[in-house]
């Protein structure tokens, strides 16, 4: 049903190399364990090999991966979510520079589960799980924790990041990264849909990936962004016809519905915040008869999903084949905080930037095993997903900050969740975060004010556009507010979080942390 981070392991040779956030055990010893594990596992079973591509096949920005399973669940799933096929054999032709990934279901003994990933094998090992995040090796295993060791080697990073653009009324499309962690919006925002008041002005947005950024240093200096998946993975819980009309028109056909509630009278798919017509005679996900009018129970779990082809969304970008990517102009951080975090504020520059990515904290969700709502620190939402230390990693940040130098992009922070005394988001989200992608553009291109605060730059209450959205100015001001006691709290606990890594923590880090605590005090 979600990703076991307890059961995730990097494997290299030296645990400082893992870091602290990551689970680790020794090469050697975690294979041997493994083989123990797979030995026999697939006997009567079919085994399948599928060759896919991170990227378009063929493009110098491609990477190749083999994936055995015997699973036909993840073969169906890759071939959406990944571009599959012989035509990858034939672009790989002899050449051994392939991702390996094996895949068994073994018995789906959690006891025995385990996701791993050798980042100095360029291997990836999974067993006694059939879950997306697990399974589909070509997602979280390559695209993220192997390629984020491959972009630290060769200069270029792989992020948890959507990437849209935003067409203004005059025709120019501005395009920007968007970090938050599993569940925290992702997906709605790359599928946004402005609010009428600005489709009516001719505003629109296109969608070039909702979860994996593959970014490098263009040919110009600047920053560009490419989509690797096929295919979205999305949260089925809460979508619907008003928060993302274009992700349900995506998922109209050669969709996988994953834990959805099963409605037996038309052989539908159900989820909780589809509607308010749950159906009566229906298989809820643990595949039992579930009755939504007196069921106390959910029909689908949280954390079901549905797989659908990127094509089929109807606000994909004309950029989207596009191996090059897009040039940033924004990256964007954010997570959910149902206080402190202000709806949005701009870092100084880059370095300030980095340290507030390091810097974030979201409550969990049902997208991993375990709690769900606890505040925890999640850099740049790489922490379940970044391949070696975090601390190198936030270095690799800083220095492609100094290779980029004044063309490196502005960097953002944005919280949709804060709530009031009534635990009620305050802001209302979805399409009407466009006003907020409206300043942060306007930002990047020398067109909007701000006020300077300890924290970096905010928005005037008067630069971000309320028209037709129905919240006030003084609502506003509250979203916009910066507790200097909270913040205070927050630091120190960054504080906290920092230690962990020793003196591995990159200097610029520590003394951005540092002149954060004397503004908050003055
Ligand atoms: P992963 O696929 O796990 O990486 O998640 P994601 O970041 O793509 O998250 P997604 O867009 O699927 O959103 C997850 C949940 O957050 C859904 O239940 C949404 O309804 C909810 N959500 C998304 N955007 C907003 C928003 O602007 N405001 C509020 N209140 N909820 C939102
Ligand atoms: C996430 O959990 O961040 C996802 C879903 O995007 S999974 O592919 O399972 O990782
Ligand atoms: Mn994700």
């Amino acid at each position: 049903m979600a990703r076991v981070e307890d059961r995730t392991f990097i494997c290299c040779r030296k645990q400082e190399d893992a870091g602290p956030t990551n689970n680790w055990m020794d090469p050697q010893e975690m294979y041997a364990r493994l083989y123990k594990l797979y030995d026999g596992s697939m006997v009567g079973r079919t085994m399948y090999v599928i060759p896919y591509s991170m990227g378009v096949i063929g493009s110098p920005f491609a990477k190749y991966g083999i994936e055995l399973t015997d699973s036909i669940y993840v073969v169906l799933n890759m071939a959406i979510m990944t571009r599959v096929g012989q035509k990858v054999m034939d672009a790989l032709g002899d050449s051994p520079d392939y991702i390996k990934g094996l895949h068994a279901t073994a018995d789906i003994d959690p006891e025995n589960r385990y996701i791993v990933q050798f980042p100095e094998d360029n291997t990836i090992m999974s067993v006694n799980s059939a879950y997306g995040g697990n399974v589909l090796l070509g997602k979280k295993c390559f695209a993220l924790r192997i390629a984020s060791v491959l972009g630290r080697d060769e200069g270029w990073m792989a992020e948890h990041m959507l990437i849209l653009g935003i067409e203004n009324p005059q025709g120019e499309v501005r395009y920007l990264a968007a970090a938050f962690p599993s569940a925290c919006g992702k997906t709605n925002l790359a599928m946004l849909i402005p609010p009428a008041y600005y489709r009516e002005r001719g505003w629109k947005v296109w969608c070039v990936g909702d979860d994996i950024a593959w970014i490098r240093v263009g040919e110009d200096g600047r920053l560009w962004a490419m989509n690797p998946e096929y295919g979205f993975f999305g949260v089925a819980p809460g979508t619907n016809e008003k928060s993302n009309p274009n992700a349900l028109a995506t998922t109209r056909q050669g969709t996988i519905f994953t834990n959805v509630c099963h409605n037996l009278d038309d052989n539908t798919v159900w989820w909780e915040g589809l509607d308010k017509n749950p159906p009566r005679n229906a298989i809820d996900w643990k595949g039992d008869p579930w009755d939504g009018a007196v069921s106390t129970e959910k029909g689908a779990h949280p954390n079901s999903r549905f797989t659908a082809p990127s094509k089929n969304c109807p606000c994909i970008s004309p950029e989207f084949e596009n191996s090059k990517g897009v040039p940033l102009s924004a990256i964007v951080f954010g997570g959910r905080r149902a206080k402190t975090a202000p709806l949005v504020y701009q870092s100084f520059d880059w370095k300030h930037g980095v340290f507030v990515g390091s810097a974030m904290a979201s409550e969990t969700t049902a997208a991993a095993a375990g709690a769900v709502g606890v505040v925890r620190r999640d850099p740049m939402a790489m922490l379940p997903f970044c391949g070696y230390n975090m601390a190198d990693y936030w270095q690799h940040w800083l220095d492609m900050g100094e290779t980029l130098g004044d063309k490196a992009p502005k960097i953002f922070n944005v919280n949709w969740f804060r709530t009031d005394e009534d635990g009620h988001f305050i802001w209302p989200g979805f399409g009407d975060n466009l006003r907020v992608l409206e300043w942060i553009m306007k930002r990047c291109f020398n067109e909007a004010e701000a006020d300077v605060s300890p924290i970096g730059f905010l928005p005037r209450p008067e630069d971000i556009n309320l028209e037709d959205s129905g919240v006030d100015e003084a609502t506003l001001r509250g979203l916009l507010s910066v507790d200097p006691q909270l913040w205070k709290q927050d630091a120190a606990s960054i504080r906290q979080f920092y230690e962990k890594f020793g003196d591995k923590i990159p200097a610029e880090l520590a003394s951005q942390l540092e002149a954060l605590e004397q503004r908050l005090e003055q």
